[in-house]
């Protein structure tokens, strides 16, 4: 997408041909930093410590990871070393393991001297194949967009609420439930989103706003707690968010603060979409509550909160007493139950295991 006039993604690979730039999201909304990373220390301090985050940006980023470990050490110790190594960056994204995977299926029957320009070469693809599949998640997800629309009167906006930033920061490019919502800007279908903030760490505020602001889509940031009230005064026509699991039976992890969403979207009857690409299925989780590992960062991302002072200095302020603890689940899980669909790039699943086995019989069969 564009930043001040000029196209980019998330990631790419530098002009040296194997180092790797990133947008530095940890400084967004105020400054827009691209690192250039060039170990795979670097990959692993860039995904766990957030610098890129969003379930498939993570997978593409750690494809990039293996592929500089590659072009360091092709041996079969390495490729094994670099799988785990990244594996314990982030516990709850599939995307990690499956573009870990990916990976490492490759590149394990190749020949040593193969496997550096296999890895850079798959690395770059899996890059553009997540681009393509949020551009089709995008047009399944703007028909929704454009039904509820019909229903409105002319120039009346349809209100999306969102969570999180799942937005083309978290992805390669265009996001996942924000591409909808930038085809429907394109065809000037007029939409609104209300924006959570998304504490602790405030992706919503930081991200998905300046997203928004960047791309012209009318948007209001509104604290975590506001969504339940706005949908009882019929404020909100429908919500979409990201996930970073979806099991095959169409239980969604997704950031914190997702599953009281969808239980105030129940309760008011709002219908409750959830976009992802299908390397986010996990086909071998059966309960999504009991199952999926969630990752518990650190309390000082809910006590230290960031931000821009009056002299246009960012920095950490402290929110809550020294001696006070804090715990940071940073996932929950939503049942199916309250889930109206899966925007895949297939089309509109329903949140169940016979959903997801029509648009996916192949992998639903492997399972
Ligand atoms: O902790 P984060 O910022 O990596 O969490 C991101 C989310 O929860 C997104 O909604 C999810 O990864 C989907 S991104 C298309």
């Amino acid at each position: 997408m564009k930043v001040a006039g000029k196209h980019f993604r998330t990631i790419w690979l530098n002009e040296d041909g194997w180092s790797v730039d990133l947008i530095d999201q940890r400084w967004l909304p105020h400054e827009f930093r691209v690192e250039n990373v060039r170990d795979v220390e670097g990959i692993a301090t860039a995904i766990r410590d957030m610098w890129v985050r969003g379930a498939p940006l993570i997978g593409v980023t750690a494809a990039y990871g293996v592929a500089i470990r590659m072009r360091e050490d092709p041996s079969d110790a390495a490729l094994d070393a670099v799988w785990e190594e990244l594996h314990a960056t982030r516990p709850t994204a599939i995307n990690l393991r499956w573009a870990l995977d990916e990976m490492r299926n490759l590149l394990s029957p190749l020949p040593e001297a193969e496997r550096s320009e296999a890895a850079y070469a798959r690395a770059a693809e899996i890059a553009h194949e997540d681009v393509e599949l949020n551009r089709s998640i995008g047009k399944h997800g703007l028909e929704i967009i454009k039904e509820i629309a019909r229903s409105k009167k002319p120039g009346e906006p349809v209100n999306i609420l969102t969570h999180c930033n799942a937005g083309w920061l978290a992805t390669v490019d265009y996001g996942t439930a924000t591409s909808p919502i930038y085809l429907a800007t394109e065809e000037q279908i007029p939409v609104h989103v209300y924006v959570d903030e998304t504490r602790p760490r405030n992706q919503g505020a930081h991200l998905t706003s300046w997203e928004m602001a960047g791309h012209g889509v009318p948007h209001t940031l509104i604290v975590d707690n506001a969504g339940g009230h706005l949908m009882q005064r019929g404020m909100v026509d429908m919500v979409i968010v990201g996930t970073d699991r979806t099991t095959a039976h169409g239980d969604v992890c997704n950031k914190i603060g997702t599953y009281l969403k969808a239980l105030a979207a129940k309760d008011n009857g709002v219908p409750f979409y959830v976009a992802l690409p299908s390397p986010t299925i996990d086909w071998t989780v059966r309960d999504g509550v009991k199952e999926i590992p969630i990752e518990e960062r650190s309390g000082d991302e809910v006590s230290l909160v960031w931000g821009r002072d009056e002299g246009g200095k960012t920095r950490q302020v402290r929110i809550s007493p020294d001696a006070t603890p804090a715990g940071n689940p940073a996932f929950d899980v939503t049942p199916s139950r309250l889930v109206t669909g899966l925007i895949t790039e297939r089309g509109i699943a329903e949140a169940s295991a016979e959903g997801l086995a029509k648009l996916f019989p192949e992998r639903a069969k492997a399972a």
